[in-house]
């Protein structure tokens, strides 16, 4: 294996020239423009920029909860767009922890049901996924709440719980928007460090920030700025 075959092996998440745009009402909304970027395994890349500037949509992509426009995607040597839902659904529940940046917890149901959620469609042994349940709960300080319903939590408690369900299937890939945009500083510390234990047993990490100390955590920083990704600030 030469040098350039033992990195291209080493690339988790592959993007090429990708595009998003959406048409809204006659005019053509460019949210995402030419995006190229390699993932590598086992890398922890901060992405910071400015509200609008397309973050969330290219996590979105990464995450196969979206589609490109246009380019390519590659997650694991798979090509992500020509995959059906099907697939694609298959892959996430593999492969795939997301945060949501709005939490998207079910609202009625437990906090419980709520990290079994990717259990759900596994089919996976219930002592098994209890175990993993509760254990994921504990890691981010919330055992305490297992049958509280979302409305009954603060805040941060359900960014904590959107966490939990994003670590509990230990994912190869964790993808968090805004994992600590509405935390205490105690908590943020305590959720990054989650993270870099997530990061040392072997998961790769992309988080999307706007705290600079957060995003120093990461081994790598990547700017969005108008839907174009880059090294420079
Ligand atoms: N369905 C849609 N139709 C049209 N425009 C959209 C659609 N979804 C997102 N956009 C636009 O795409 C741009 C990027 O949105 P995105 O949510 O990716 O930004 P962001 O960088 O995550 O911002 P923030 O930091 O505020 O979360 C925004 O200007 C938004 O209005
Ligand atoms: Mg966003």
């Amino acid at each position: 294996m030469d040098a350039y075959e033992y990195m291209s092996s080493r690339i988790i998440a592959q993007l090429a020239g990708v595009t998003k745009q959406y048409s809204l009402q006659g005019d053509v909304v460019h949210v995402l423009r030419d995006i190229h970027l390699s993932v590598y395994h086992n890398e922890f890349i901060a992405i910071m920029g400015a509200s609008g500037s397309g973050k969330s949509t290219l996590l979105h992509i990464m995450g196969c909860l979206d589609r490109l426009s246009d380019g390519s995607y590659t997650l694991g040597g798979k090509d992500v767009n020509s995959m059906s839902d099907k697939q694609l659904a298959a892959l996430r529940l593999n492969y795939i922890g997301f945060v949501f940046q709005d939490f998207n917890l079910l609202p009625h149901v437990s906090v419980y049901e709520n990290v079994a959620l990717p259990f759900l469609y596994a089919e996976n042994d219930s002592s098994q996924s209890d175990k993993l349940v509760i254990d994921a709960l504990k890691a981010v300080g919330l055992s305490h709440r297992l049958k509280h319903h979302p409305g009954a939590l603060s805040g941060g408690e359900r960014q904590r719980v959107a966490i939990a369900r994003a670590v509990v299937n230990t994912p190869k890939i964790i993808l968090a928007d805004e994992p600590t945009g509405n935390l205490d500083s105690v908590t943020t510390t305590e959720i990054l460090s989650l993270f870099k234990r997530l990061h040392s047993n072997g998961a790769t990490i992309i988080l999307v920030t706007h705290d600079h100390d957060v995003a120093k955590t990461a081994n790598r920083i990547l700017y969005m700025k108008d839907g174009r990704l880059s090294e420079n600030e």
